[in-house]
């Protein structure tokens, strides 16, 4: 059996290709996708001690080697842990980012090879793709931002639009409600409002493809069960991390999540 067993390549759509890792313990795949194209793009990179399994994936459909971008769409380590190992590979390689991520945080820390920027709008040109960025802040870190592949419809949502289990590359099914409950147990959300401003911007692409960075890549018509559950579903941090109960917002900031008038602690009744 090979060591990277657990790790899948799949196309999904047109030189698009889903790099699925299995982790158990986490309850999730952690993926990767890799843009077959003239300038050859990797988004996200898995943590770094997943990079063997990821490269010699990549190595399946292209030499690593060749690698001219590898895009990372917030600083969190599954999404750019291996960023270093990629760059040492593909030295001519540039890490793209959203204009805070790569002001934020790739100016402060130790990272030698080249970056790049880019604000909402901004597009880069593959060759046949052609990428379209997002700042989508808050969904769930402050640098977050997002890919739309325009010829392909494609939206790169990194940690949105996630389905627990081990999901096969291509999914329909909904689970939406899943989805809502994952989050909640895992906390990863400060509030729903800023997730629900970003989905009416994505239903506005109408896009043909949501490609998960946790779960499969869902269709056209399975999108729509999704953004229904984000919209009418609780997802927010409701006091717990990773399943461990903290502290919840309402114990933590007296008052918060009350109706007006009736806020803990207020005089005023
Ligand atoms: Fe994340
Ligand atoms: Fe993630």
């Amino acid at each position: 059996m090979s060591p990277h067993a657990s790790t899948q390549v799949d196309e999904v759509v047109d030189g698009i290709y889903r790099i699925a890792t299995w982790l158990p313990e986490s309850g999730i795949t952690f993926n990767q996708f890799l843009i077959d194209d003239e300038r050859p793009t990797l988004v996200h990179t898995g943590m770094h001690d997943m990079y063997d399994a990821v490269r010699d994936a990549v190595a399946e459909v292209l030499d690593p080697a060749r690698l001219a971008y590898v895009a990372l769409l917030h600083f969190e380590s599954d999404e750019c842990g291996g960023m270093d190992r990629f760059a040492a590979e593909a030295p001519e390689s540039t890490l793209v980012g959203s204009a805070l991520s790569v002001g934020l945080n790739l100016s402060g820390w130790d990272y030698q090879g080249k970056v790049q920027g880019f604000a909402d709008g901004e597009t880069l040109d593959l060759g046949r793709h052609r990428l379209r960025f997002i700042e989508t802040p808050h969904v769930h870190h402050w640098d977050l931002m997002m890919i739309f592949d325009e010829p392909t419809r494609s939206v790169f949502p990194s940690d949105l639009y996630v389905q627990p289990g081990e999901q096969p590359a291509i999914v329909d099914e909904d689970l939406g409600e899943a989805m809502c409950d994952f989050y909640r147990g895992v906390g990863i959300f400060a509030h729903e409002q800023p997730v629900r401003a970003v989905v009416d911007r994505i239903e506005a692409l109408e896009p043909e493809w949501m490609h998960a960075m946790h779960g499969g890549s869902l269709t056209r018509e399975a999108i729509p069960r999704y953004t229904r559950a984000l919209r009418e579903r609780p997802f927010a941090y409701d006091g717990r991390l990773l399943g461990r109960d903290v502290v919840a917002p309402e114990d933590a900031v007296p008052g918060l999540g009350a109706p007006p008038g009736e806020a803990s602690g207020s005089e005023g009744g």
